[in-house]
């Protein structure tokens, strides 16, 4: 009985679940060596930028194109490099993501 409990539920995530998660799709493009989701690390708390982008329709377009090209001044000091291995696709799910975290 446990066993197809089991069963069920490994169909039911793999069936539901995209090929990559966002979370996932951060850690393989190297975002997670200066983020973290609820800390500051080199860069901004992702929660943080959820938090300050939330209800600006234009953030999404914006922040697609900084993870792309990279850029300074918002935070700090800190420089975040472009980051060219992030395809455009891939630079507004991350985003998607990044805003989506509470
Ligand atoms: C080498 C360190 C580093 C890496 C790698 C990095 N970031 Fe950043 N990130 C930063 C820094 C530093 C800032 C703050 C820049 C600023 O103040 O304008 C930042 C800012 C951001 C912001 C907010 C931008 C803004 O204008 O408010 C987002 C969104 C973001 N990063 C997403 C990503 C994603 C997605 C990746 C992976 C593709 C990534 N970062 C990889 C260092 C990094």
């Amino acid at each position: 009985m446990k066993s197809i409990v089991i069963a069920i539920v490994v169909i039911a995530c793999t069936g539901s679940v995209p090929a990559m998660a966002n979370p996932d799709l951060a850690h393989k493009k190297n975002c997670m060596a200066c983020h973290a989701i609820g800390e500051k690390v080199i860069g901004p708390a992702y929660k943080d930028v959820a938090a300050k982008y939330a209800g600006q329709p234009d953030a999404p377009a914006r922040l697609a194109q900084k993870v792309m090209k990279g850029g300074t001044g918002v935070w700090g000091v800190a420089v975040m490099p472009a980051n060219p291995q992030v395809s455009e696709a891939e630079a507004k799910q991350l985003v998607h993501w990044i805003l989506s975290l509470k």
